[in-house]
């Protein structure tokens, strides 16, 4: 007998700063690691999510395509910040066709863009509890030229993209696959890049609140670079450690702390949003992703602003087998936490939500 494996994906994260791509093998016994590799683009490639120099960011596919010597075509994909809506809505009980036909009229009010040129996703959730006529739903809108924009770059680099996820959705993939959690508890998964803070807010197993804010750690960096005079590159290296010239990083820890506590304060805020619609709701944790959780100041200014909450840089490898391809365990501690929507992406299966 034959046994026709599940067709394998790619999951390639396109952040600001770096594109990250990996591949799981699914076994018997769970998920292995099987190919991860991350290029840095230029700054200046993406910007607000939109692709500024497409080449840029093709070349950078093929190059970790060819150095993994990646076979697998299909791509999981996603875009995130101010070019997707999401959001959670109440309408009038109908099968899922009916609203098929209708999403479109009644997701206008909720769209801050030209109807026509957004493409349109939902998901019902159910009946709404307190109203049987009214069920929840989950509305998802995006630009259409950015989707079109993110799917060429993929297939100019030879490769398909088979699906277009959101990368806060990605993020509550990976977290459900590595970190089975109790039900009744409230997490809140927050990443925080080079240019967007994702903030997907758990509840039930269900996302009951997505926020994404353009702010990273791209402000940090260019505060750097104003203040000493240098290049954006030199100001990228002192932040993670380096040197540069004569300064070292005690002369820029104020910068990095004053900067930090901005981006501390915007998570505070954030949790203020949940908690004005889930009043005296309980957040039993944060779990932190994005580059900018390796930086400790940070972790320790958002655990100061959420006061009671305990807040945990999460491991997006936690729950699969990392040893089948004697990949180094000191770069893969060093690379996870930028990993948490790459994972979410390559554990996309063709078909799947
Ligand atoms: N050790 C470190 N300390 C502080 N910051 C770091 C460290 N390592 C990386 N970073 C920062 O993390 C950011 C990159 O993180 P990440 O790869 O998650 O972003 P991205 O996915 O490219 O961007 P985005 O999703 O915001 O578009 C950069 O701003 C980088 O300076
Ligand atoms: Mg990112």
């Amino acid at each position: 007998m034959i046994f026709f494996p599940k067709k394998n994906i790619i999951g390639i994260d396109i952040g600001s700063s770096s594109v990250k791509l990996l591949e799981l093998q699914e076994t018997k016994k769970g998920y292995q690691l099987k190919n991860v590799g991350i290029g840095f683009l230029p700054p200046g490639t993406i910007v607000d999510g939109a692709l500024k120099d497409q080449g840029a960011v093709t070349n950078i596919i093929k190059n970790l395509v060819s150095n993994l010597d990646i076979k697998t075509k299909n791509v999981a994909t996603s875009i995130s910040g101010h070019s997707v809506i999401v959001k959670n809505i109440s309408l009038p009980v109908m099968a899922e066709n009916e609203l098929e036909e209708s999403i479109k009229w009644e997701a206008e009010q909720y769209i801050p863009f030209e109807i026509d040129d957004v493409n349109i996703d939902f998901h019902i959730w159910g009946e709404n509890p307190e109203d049987k006529s009214q069920m929840n739903v989950l509305l998802v809108a995006a630009k259409q030229d950015i989707i079109n924009d993110y799917t060429k770059v993929i297939k100019e680099a030879g490769l398909n993209a088979v699906v277009m996820d959101v990368d806060s959705f990605a993020l509550e993939n990976m977290f459900e696959m590595n970190y089975p959690y109790n039900e009744d508890e409230v997490i809140a998964l927050v990443d925080i890049g080079a240019s967007i803070l994702n903030m997907n807010i758990l509840k039930n197993g269900i996302s009951v609140f997505t926020r994404a804010i353009s702010i990273g750690g791209n402000k940090i960096t260019a505060e750097i670079q104003k203040r000493k005079d240098i290049s954006y590159e030199e100001a990228e290296t002192l932040k993670i450690g380096g040197q540069v010239k004569e300064i070292d990083y005690s002369e820029i820890e104020d910068i990095v702390k004053e900067v930090s506590l901005s981006l501390a304060t915007e998570i505070q805020r954030s949790m203020d949003f949940f908690w004005a619609t889930f009043t005296d709701e309980h957040i039993n944790k944060i779990y932190l992703s994005g580059g900018c959780s390796k930086s400790i100041e940070l972790k320790r200014l958002i655990e100061d602003r959420v006061s009671d909450i305990p807040v945990e840089v999460l491991n997006p490898f936690a729950g699969i087998d990392c040893g089948e391809k004697a990949f180094d365990p000191e770069y893969l501690e060093y690379i996870a936490p930028l990993m948490a929507v790459g994972v979410g992406l390559a554990l996309r299966r063709t078909g799947d939500k």
